[in-house]
């Protein structure tokens, strides 16, 4: 069924276009300048603790770096993404490692729809402030469906927590940066990213989170634009 009209397009790419053949390609070398995703991943895979029998989704898998990781460690991975491009890349690298047991969903937040049983875990890394904040609500209470009663959430984002009225300073900074360690194009594309998409603060993350019925068992903020929260579902809520 198609979506009404007044529905958020997520399809539609602002900022990075992550669609683009020559961004995806260049994916993991450009992040792997800016980000340590092994410990990353590290980290998520100490809070979930996956084990064989058990399911995590994960929205905005990009190049399936935490996908493919997971499968080898549980039951199934439903790796989930808007960019078909994005997911025709990692599926090939799924198949390189003779893995079997990942399900690629061209969807989003807004749109994928889980027939399965419901979700261990559910993780998102650097794709949810794609959405303006009123979608980050509803894609924050679709995942909250998705999960089982005792389900974990897993999440990484640009999430703002510098001093507001240093913003000039902040975004400089923080594109200087980038272009020493990266270089002038990757700088670019960060700068259209602060530009175009919806990252949000963080008191309003925590905000959403606990509205949309999680608890927040720990959230760490780093470097003023980055943000990590370990949820689970609130007990005792009927918020289902
Ligand atoms: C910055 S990349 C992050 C990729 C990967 N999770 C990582 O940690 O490197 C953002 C990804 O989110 C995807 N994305 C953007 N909007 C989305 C949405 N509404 N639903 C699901 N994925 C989305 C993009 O296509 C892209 O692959």
């Amino acid at each position: 069924m198609d979506s009404p009209l007044w529905q958020y397009d997520e399809m539609c790419q602002v900022g990075i276009d992550y669609v683009d053949a020559a961004q995806v390609t260049a994916y993991d070398s450009t992040e792997s300048k800016l980000r340590d995703i092994r410990n990353e991943i590290e980290d998520i895979m100490n809070y979930l603790v996956l084990t064989q029998y058990q399911t995590v989704l994960d929205f905005g898998t990009g190049t399936g770096e935490f996908a493919i990781k997971a499968a080898k460690y549980c039951e199934e991975v439903f790796a989930v993404d808007v960019s078909h491009t994005m997911l025709e890349y990692v599926h090939q690298k799924a198949k390189q490692e003779g893995l079997t047991n990942i399900q690629f969903h061209h969807a989003g937040f807004l749109t994928y729809k889980h027939l399965g049983e419901p979700l261990h875990a559910v993780v998102s890394q650097y794709a949810l402030h794609h959405l303006p904040d009123f979608w980050k609500m509803i894609a924050l209470r679709r995942i909250y469906k998705m999960l089982n009663k005792k389900g974990k959430f897993y999440l990484r984002d640009i999430v703002y927590s510098f001093r507001v009225d240093n913003y000039n300073n902040f975004f400089n900074n923080l594109t200087e940066k980038i272009k020493q360690s990266a270089g002038e194009k990757i700088a670019q594309d960060k700068a259209n990213g602060i530009r175009n998409e919806f990252p949000t603060f963080d008191w309003i993350m925590e905000e959403l989170l606990v509205k949309a019925g999680f608890h927040i068992n720990k959230a760490d903020y780093y470097d003023g634009f980055i943000a990590v929260y370990m949820c689970t579902k609130k007990s005792g809520t009927d918020s289902e």
